[in-house]
């Protein structure tokens, strides 16, 4: 059964995303099934959709998670992942984070910088607590994607290089407070190429065996995420050989894999559902004009990102158009010239592959609420948030008026 759009339109309004958990469900097992030859965990990339629902449910599929701040930490932390299943990266720390998360004893902070290992020695020391540590190594590989979600070259400002990260070992075992305890790389997002991603874990598996060699023992190898994802036409990296490819670079080494998907396990679950308000014609271009907006969805806007689309009627009169929503920007579209039938009022529209860095890239710009999430599960259909109201967006100014 798949999913009924105008059941949901109906129940719910528009417009509002709804996601597959089945989906999801399937795409974990996959990965988990390629790297059954190994210890591994699969944490989550929370920030592709933070929905605590969605968060749950890979949950109870055994998945830990990567926060990349404390606030995703505790969304982990609230839906019962277990500290020891979560995993904090990001470039800039601030100190409370850090403070909290080794309160809370998470499995390990991605440090990402000498001057951050500096801090989170201090805070340690400050809570006589030991931190596990990862190193976020920039292995300066170029992960061919977009420019914007390209992370693993040294323009970059992710990570430090080898030489950098191997001081920072030794610092780490030099010291009371800290432990060596993973090792982290993530080149880039929307992968399609196996090579770079083989060829900067072999960096790190080659590094973790130097590491060795100065009885540093590490017991995490955190290949990052990444794995692409069907938009249109693009041709995968196979689940089994990106598994296969990362097992062949460890060898003889003792140590639990750590993956980082976030796309990979939500982007194709989901679907954003808006309507036609009306449509017009200026000079030559036609426009179709529907409910949801930048503000919702801004992969078209920010990356020029090609999401599928298709209008939900049975008109077969098509003509290229701009599929454009109600936010007061000329950014403000779904997609430039496409091909779309004839509209009328209120017929509905299906943005594909909505799951990931959709909702959670969402805004209330032009004060437009949130939309709702609904989660698809065993043939049935449940809200997992409710549409945000005018009252809930001015919530947090109200009191201040004057
Ligand atoms: N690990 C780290 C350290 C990351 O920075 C990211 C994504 C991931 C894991 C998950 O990557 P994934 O498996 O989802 O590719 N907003 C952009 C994507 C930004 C990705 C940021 N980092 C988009 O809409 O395409």
């Amino acid at each position: 059964m798949s999913i009924n759009f105008k059941e949901l339109a109906d129940k719910y309004q528009t417009p509002y995303y709804v996601y597959d958990f089945d989906y999801i469900t399937n795409q974990y097992q996959e990965l988990k099934t390629a790297f059954k030859a190994r210890k591994s965990l699969i944490a989550y990339a929370v920030k592709a959709n933070s929905n605590l629902s969605v968060i749950k449910h890979l949950a109870s599929l055994g998945a830990g998670a990567d926060c990349v701040s404390i606030g995703e930490v505790k969304r982990a932390l609230k839906v019962g992942i277990a500290p020891y299943k979560i995993i904090f990266s990001g470039v800039g720390k601030i100190d409370s984070e850090i403070k909290e998360a080794l309160e809370l004893g998470i499995l390990m902070i991605n440090v990402e910088s000498d001057a951050e290992l500096q801090r989170v020695e201090t805070i340690a020391k400050e809570l006589d607590v030991v931190a596990r540590i990862s190193i976020r190594v920039n292995p300066n590989i170029d992960p061919k994607t977009h420019p914007y979600i390209s992370t693993g070259l040294h323009e970059n400002k992710f990570g430090v290089d080898i030489d950098t990260a191997k001081r920072m070992y030794i610092q780490c075992k030099n010291s009371d407070n800290l432990e060596p305890t993973g090792i982290h790389c993530h080149i880039g997002s929307q992968l399609t190429e196996l090579q770079p991603i083989k060829e900067s874990v072999q960096i790190i598996a080659d590094l973790v065996r130097n590491l060795s060699a100065l009885k540093i023992e590490l017991s995490f190898i955190d290949v990052g995420g990444g794995l692409g994802i069907i938009y249109d036409d693009e041709k995968l990296i196979d689940t089994n050989e990106y598994a296969q490819a990362i097992l062949e670079t460890m060898f003889g080494l003792d140590i639990t894999i750590v993956c980082e998907p976030g796309r990979f396990l939500v982007g194709n679950s989901g679907t954003f559902v808006t309507k036609v308000l009306y449509e017009k014609i200026n000079g030559e271009k036609r426009f179709v004009i529907v409910d949801g907006a930048m503000n919702d969805l801004i992969r078209p806007a920010l990356y020029n990102a090609y999401h599928k689309i298709e209008v939900l009627n049975d008109n077969k009169e098509f003509s290229d158009c701009n599929l454009v929503g109600p936010v007061c920007e000329s950014g403000d579209f779904f997609a430039k010239n496409i091909e779309l039938p004839q509209t009328q009022h209120n017929d509905l529209v299906a943005i594909y592959s909505a799951g990931a860095y959709c909702f959670t890239m969402a805004s209330n710009y032009n004060t437009r609420g949130k939309v709702a999430e609904i989660a698809y599960e065993n043939g049935e259909y449940r809200l997992i948030r409710k549409r945000e109201t005018f009252e809930d967006i001015i919530a947090l100014e109200e009191e201040f008026i004057k």
